[in-house]
């Protein structure tokens, strides 16, 4: 397959992180839709991009961040991955422009206004309305507000939320199946709006439930797994997790809100616990859930936004949870569950033990018995299994 995007801005050889299916691109065609209309605009002289200040939002592995890097680039992102694809791909394509763009996490605040917005869609309608919401602050008057959305994505509530929250919105017609979407910041009411639609600030937006049971507060900021109520898996991990064999350093790997770490810690309260996720909000949550809950003293943990266990120390590791994510962004499949279980028997040291939930068509069995050699089934119900393997 050719990795090169073609763009007005120039030809760049762009790989995603995972690269393991040769059949997906670091790209689409709205990337390549809002490069060619913004070009048009930069040689018309409409937009100064030498002078402006820039920000990409949801570049997913570098589509913007990586033609543009040449200009004044912030690039604003949930995920550490794409974080990591901006920056291997700058430093594969454009290594002079690495230090001209600056890569700012989900939970930090923007810092300053705007000339150029340029956004793409994320799937999470919850976290698209808690960005647009930051934007509608940081925007300067006659700021070019500019998202690219595939078609087949584009909702009536997209529209409304932009028209709500920044100013009247447009979307082009359809070009390779991609549309633009034309978000006018010079609208009227933004506070009539504001009040209506966000009772509190963006950057607190926070989102809590009770646990049934114990009624301990599980917290979740907007681009969190099942932000809202417990997940039915998780339930049913958190009714079957270990707690009779001794363990001392423990993984809860894409800890999400931090759920099945705060009841390890109960189980386990003199361990070292890591709670690892590639979404910024999930490790922040994770931290808020536990801090909430837990007493300072009980446990020891540690925060970590990565790439899975990609630069965990091997060998180092008694216990393993994971309840593994089924999708990458739109794309569904089992490359990262394979690359957790594979990585996972890495960390472990000898006789560790990994520990999993999983619907039960998913077959994760099969996964464990090719790469650890054994598997056990702890507990199942008629849609979800827990599985155990260890490392010999
Ligand atoms: C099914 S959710 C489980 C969340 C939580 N453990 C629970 O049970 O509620 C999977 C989590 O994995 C995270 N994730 C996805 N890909 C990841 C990766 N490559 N590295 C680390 N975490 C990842 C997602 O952000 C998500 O929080």
């Amino acid at each position: 397959m050719n990795d090169q995007m073609i763009t007005p801005f120039g030809d760049f050889n762009l790989k995603r992180i995972p690269d393991s299916d040769k059949n997906l691109y670091a790209w689409n065609s709205a990337d390549r839709y809002l490069l060619n209309h913004l070009f048009e605009l930069y040689q018309s002289g409409e937009v100064d991009l030498d002078n402006a200040k820039i920000l990409i939002i949801n570049d997913a592995f570098g589509a913007l961040s990586v033609p543009l890097a040449q200009f004044s680039c912030d690039s604003y992102s949930d995920s550490v991955i794409s974080h990591q694809a901006i920056i291997q791909n700058i430093k594969q394509c454009c290594p002079e422009d690495l230090g001209k763009i600056t890569l700012l996490k989900s939970t930090e605040a923007l810092k300053c206004h705007y000339d150029v917005v340029l956004f793409k869609e994320v799937k999470n309608y919850a976290f698209f309305q808690d960005e647009m919401l930051k934007v509608a602050q940081h925007v300067n008057p006659d700021a070019l507000i500019l998202g690219a959305i595939m078609a087949k994505n584009l909702q009536k509530n997209t529209m409304e939320l932009l028209n709500k929250s920044i100013g009247q919105t447009q979307a082009s017609l359809a070009w390779k199946k991609a549309r633009l979407l034309f978000v006018n910041s010079e609208k009227t009411g933004q506070d009539e709006v504001k009040v209506k639609s966000s009772p509190v600030q963006p950057e607190t937006n926070i989102s809590t439930y009770e646990l049934d049971e114990s009624n301990e507060i599980i917290y979740n900021l907007a681009n969190v797994f099942s932000k809202n109520k417990l997940d039915i898996g998780t339930r049913f991990f958190l009714q079957h997790l270990p707690n009779e064999k001794n363990y001392k350093n423990i993984i809860d790997l894409g800890c999400g809100n931090g759920v099945l770490s705060l009841k390890i810690a109960q189980n386990y309260p003199k361990s070292n616990i890591t709670c690892i996720d590639e979404s910024y909000m999930a490790v922040a949550s994770a931290k808020m859930t536990l801090d909430a809950n837990l007493q300072a003293e009980d446990v020891n943990v540690t925060y970590k936004a990565a790439n899975a266990l990609s630069d965990y120390p091997q060998n180092s590791t008694d216990l393993i949870l994971c309840n593994p994510p089924f999708h990458q962004q739109y794309v569904v499949g089992d490359a990262i569950a394979w690359q957790m279980f594979k990585q996972s028997k890495k960390t472990l040291v000898k006789g560790g033990e990994l520990w999993i939930v999983g619907n039960r068509h998913l077959a994760y069995h099969l996964k464990l018995q090719k790469i650890f050699g054994n598997h056990e089934f702890i507990a199942a119900n008629n849609k979800f299994v827990v599985l155990k393997a260890v490392k010999n």
